[in-house]
């Protein structure tokens, strides 16, 4: 399979390899067809795979710097008649030579440097990201603690973190023992320490709701979703179009994206849950509400952009369109 061309940016790489961590996971190691060195990247980035008919974020679970392959491991997702669905199918047909086109790395998961310890908590395939942010914790030497609850028939990259990380690997035998671990994480950690965790959202929430309770502050909270499904509708805004003078309300509820696309000024998409980067428009003026996987921490801070496919204003935006 030769997937479509690569878009501006983006690089052909080849299926190198393809090893398989659990049941229904394979690990795909990607390389440059002339065997060269990858751009490094920051521990808990990803990268979009073009997977056919959309595009999907996957965490690299490599090693980050110069490194001669990306890995990514991708789960057969089924839906809700056990058929196998979306773009993980499409990556699981994928044979050792395919080419796919691939995205730079993005960061929007990376370590806080000046943090003093980190505390990492993950639930099933959400291990991804913590891949590269234990190997580099390792490297640097810095203090880390991972929590990784799966269940007994899928330990995806287990094997390879308890070798990794020895005693600060805990493996909470349910979802109840993970909890309970929270519980007491956020109770009796110093000012200083960062938690970051992945997994189902029923997981991300739980952790993001008892740090709140127990006084963190959300800076000091850090959560990787691989989609940005089930957002908050957010409250209406209004975009003023610079380029054609027009002014377009977005009612809750409703994207950006579709609210222009209403309005008749239709911007290229293309996965539509802010992962792809198709959407990306400028922004002249007021603050973006990013929810999108794609920008950067810096071009996020930046406010020059937003992905319109998920994200809103907090009241009036000014685009340049
Ligand atoms: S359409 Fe892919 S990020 Fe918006």
């Amino acid at each position: 399979v030769n997937g479509p061309a690569p878009g501006p940016g983006e690089m052909s790489l080849a299926v190198a390899e393809i090893t398989h961590p659990a049941g229904r996971v394979r690990t795909l190691h990607l390389r440059r067809p002339d065997g060269g060195t990858l751009p490094s990247f920051v521990p808990g980035s990803h990268v979009v795979l073009d997977c056919g008919d959309r595009r999907n974020a996957y965490s690299l679970t490599g090693p980050c710097l110069s490194p001669d392959a990306y890995t990514v491991s991708v789960l057969l997702r089924q839906d809700g008649d056990g058929e196998v669905a979306g773009g993980s199918a499409f990556l699981h047909r994928l044979e050792p030579g395919d080419v796919v086109a691939v995205s730079p790395p993005r960061s929007a998961f990376p370590p806080v440097a000046a943090a003093r310890h980190h505390v990492f908590v993950a639930g099933g395939i959400g291990i991804t990201p913590f891949l590269s942010h234990v190997r580099a914790a390792v490297d640097w030497g810095r203090s880390y603690e991972l929590w990784y609850a799966h269940r007994p028939d899928f330990p995806a990259h287990a094997a390879e973190l308890r070798s990794l990380c020895g005693d600060r690997l805990t493996e909470p035998a349910n979802r109840r023992a993970l909890q309970e671990a929270v519980r007491r994480i956020v109770v009796s950690q110093p000012l200083g320490t960062h938690l970051y965790v992945c997994g189902p959202a029923g997981l991300i929430d739980f952790v993001s709701t008892t740090a709140a309770e127990a006084g963190w502050p959300s800076e000091r909270v850090h959560a990787e979703r691989f989609s940005v499904t089930g957002l908050d509708p957010g409250e209406p805004f209004t975009v003023a179009l610079r380029r054609s003078g027009m002014s377009v309300p977005v009612p809750s509820g409703v994207s950006l994206l579709d609210a222009l696309a209403k309005a008749g000024v239709t911007v290229p998409n293309m996965c539509r849950q802010g992962v792809c980067g198709e959407c990306r428009v400028k922004v002249l003026n007021g603050l973006p509400w990013h929810r999108d996987l794609f920008l950067s921490e810096v071009e996020r801070a930046a406010n020059a952009d937003i992905m319109c496919c998920v994200s809103r204003g907090h009241d009036l935006l000014e685009l340049d369109l």
